[in-house]
């Protein structure tokens, strides 16, 4: 797809992103910061300064950013001071050495202080290669193959696997259409999928293959909240079938709790995995469980060199103190309802046809309907043209003050009204001044 839009009027973002394309395969390296999946030919696509939750473009402008806060890594905003600060020292002291950062043995000390249940800490920097840690830990110790799982967790071979038995087995877990090229045929009937809160999904799938479930993974919370006795009902299912339980804490970690959000639910996992938020945008991601699970990780080779450096750590521990000293999941919590509240009533007023999904810190807000797509698209450039990065998802962060979120609720607000209008006038996509949005990172379960 060339860009509609002519060279001499294209944004300074837009231009770079036309060579990016020609440089990087898929132009982006997260697929969820793709200008297409937002507002094609039109999105800022790169920043040239981010704080608080403030956004500069390459061509100066400004925009507030009610979108994904990093893909939910800038829990408490961009470019913190008191993270930066811890950043600057483990800069000027050598953030890389022969000999190993004593942050690293802080950090799991304190990650276990907050949860008790656990006893020994693996340090990693990416989400999805924190999930290969887990998943290969726990094949180590159970010495099975196969994995049962629910929900999105990352790139790994082990996760796309599922779609080497059904290509379409992952449509309603994250992206539909992921393909499977590249993984290894002899992975296929690996990783199967559960529907989350549908424990028979599970019980049926432990049921097949009885004696070769290594693990059991899913996110304690993402769309919907639990049903009553569901994540109860999967911690019974992996003790029963000897596998362990795994949860995925990479996007809801360090929101709803300081920590990880299954602490509000009283149900203990074998193993919990944190990345994103714990360490405010700086890479550090965390896998920690029982002693003798985590044991195994010392039967397999599981080593990096960038998993040994001082930033992430460093970065981890401020974030940790902040968001204990100021009590930020509360914060988040209130204004991730607010926001949620706003949309539901603009909606409701406007007649315009949309729901609310999600924690109150990880809102989707998700229209309905045939040009549901063409909606969106127009609901992001409408909001761009009032100074306002925004989509489907409002991933709420500390920096953001309450005038922010009256000033993006008054912007939705007239903006649900002109959708409202522009459906009733059929006239959604002639609205549109670039094509619209490629379907974006759904998340059905
Ligand atoms: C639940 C979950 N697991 C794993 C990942 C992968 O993390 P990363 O993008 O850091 O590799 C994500 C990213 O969105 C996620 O939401």
């Amino acid at each position: 797809m060339t860009s509609r839009i002519a060279p001499d009027t294209m944004s300074t973002g837009q231009a770079l992103y036309q060579k990016a394309r020609r440089l990087i395969p898929g132009g982006t390296q997260l697929l969820s910061k793709r200008p297409e999946r937002f507002l094609p030919d039109l999105w800022p696509a790169y920043y040239s300064r981010a704080k608080g939750a403030t956004v500069w473009d390459l061509d100066g402008r400004e925009y507030l950013d009610m979108g994904s806060m990093g893909v939910g890594a800038c829990v408490l905003g961009y470019a913190d001071d008191d993270v930066n600060r811890a950043v600057s020292d483990a800069v000027q002291a050598g953030s890389m050495c022969t000999l190993n950062c004593p942050e690293e043995v802080e950090l799991s000390e304190r990650l276990l202080e907050l949860h008790p249940w656990a006893r020994m800490v693996r340090l990693a920097r990416g989400g999805g290669e924190a999930m290969a840690m887990a998943v290969r830990i726990a094949r180590a110790f159970t010495g099975r193959d196969r994995i049962a799982f629910c929900g999105y967790h990352g790139w790994g071979d082990w996760y796309l696997a599922a779609n080497l038995a059904d290509t379409e087995a992952l449509d309603g877990h994250c992206l539909p259409g992921l393909k499977p090229a590249g993984i290894p045929r002899g992975l296929r009937g690996t990783a199967i999928p559960f529907r989350y809160n549908v424990l028979e999904d599970l019980q049926a799938i432990v049921a097949e293959h009885p004696g070769q479930l290594a693990a059991i993974v899913l996110e304690p919370v993402r769309s919907t909240e639990p049903a009553p006795g569901f994540l109860e009902g999967v911690r019974e299912a992996a003790r029963r079938a000897g596998a362990v339980f795994i949860f995925d804490e990479v996007t809801a970690g360090w929101r709803m709790t300081n920590g990880g959000v299954h602490l509000r639910y009283g149900v203990q996992p074998d193993v919990a995995v944190f990345a994103k938020a714990l360490g405010n945008g700086y890479p550090i991601a965390a896998v920690m469980g029982v002693e003798p699970i985590m044991q195994a990780a010392q039967t397999s080779f599981i080593s990096s060199t960038p998993w040994s450096e001082r930033i992430g750590p460093a970065a981890a521990l401020a974030t940790i103190s902040k968001f204990q000293r100021l009590n930020v999941s509360q914060r988040l919590i209130a204004v991730g309802e607010r926001i949620q509240h706003g949309w539901t009533e603009a909606a409701r007023r406007h007649h315009l046809p949309a729901h609310v999904e999600g924690i109150p810190p990880l809102g989707h807000l998700v229209f309905e309907g045939q040009p549901a797509a063409a909606l969106e698209t127009l609901f992001t450039q409408w909001m761009l043209d009032q100074g306002i990065l925004a989509s489907g998802h409002c991933y709420v962060c500390y920096a953001h003050r309450d005038e922010d979120v009256t000033r993006y609720l008054d912007a939705a607000d007239q903006v649900f009204a002109r959708l409202a209008r522009a459906i009733e006038q059929g006239t959604v996509e002639v609205s549109l001044r670039g094509p619209v949005r490629q379907p974006g990172f759904q998340r059905l379960t």
